[in-house]
């Protein structure tokens, strides 16, 4: 079984990195394959297209996916928005069904809207939504800091156990017959007289 950790700040090492990194550990502790994508960059240098079919193609075998964003302004970086709207529009029917979460990581505030913003793609996609034992947050301006948030990183480990259970449940429940629900056709409402 292999997760996707989206990675969308800049730093290619920074605060999301070390609590992304948290969470791989103990995923790996419970022999779950991890892959890491650092998009932050790529989305704005103009290699944006490349880094989506990265993505797209690794989902397609993941099991699956965690986003991580430092907070601007109290939202998703403008680069993480700038990629997941990219691919959902691309790799929607590949992440349909999977469980998912977001993580925040802010020097101080703005994690619940940044948090909110980012679950509604997984939402909007029939996604399970994975929770953990607070809010998916960690709080720092460098990666020092935020290994000293110990409730922050006690919430990623946790995140990652409620991972590897829902993953394992779905992986049991495949194997004793519980079948995927079969998507009806998607209706599109638009309030137009
Ligand atoms: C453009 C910008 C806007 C930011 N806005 C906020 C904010 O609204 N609230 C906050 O607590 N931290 C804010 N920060 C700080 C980062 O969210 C915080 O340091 C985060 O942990 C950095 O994660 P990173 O090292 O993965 O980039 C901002 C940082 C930048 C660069």
């Amino acid at each position: 079984m292999k997760v996707v950790l989206i990675n969308g700040s800049r730093r290619e090492k920074g605060c999301t990195y070390t609590a992304l990194t948290e969470i791989a550990k103990e995923l790996q502790k419970e022999g779950i394959e991890t892959e890491l994508f650092h998009i932050g960059v790529k989305a704005v240098n103009g290699e944006m297209n490349q880094i989506v079919s990265e993505v797209a193609e690794a989902v397609k075998s993941a099991d699956g996916l965690i986003v991580g964003s430092p907070v601007y302004y109290a939202s998703p970086s403008g680069e993480v928005m700038a990629f997941l709207d990219r691919l959902f529009g691309v790799a929607k029917d590949d992440l349909m069904y999977k469980p998912a979460a977001a993580i925040a990581s802010a020097r101080r505030a703005g994690t619940s809207t940044t948090l909110d913003v980012l679950n509604k793609y997984f939402l909007f996609n029939q996604m399970p939504l994975v929770s953990s034992c607070y809010w998916n947050m960690v709080h720092g301006s460098n990666p020092e800091d935020v290994l000293k948030d110990e409730e922050g990183m006690q919430t990623m480990r946790t995140l990652a156990k409620n991972m590897v259970w829902i993953l394992k449940s779905i992986e049991a429940g495949k194997a004793s017959g519980i079948k995927q629900p079969v998507a009806e056709e998607k209706v599109f409402t638009n309030f137009i007289r």
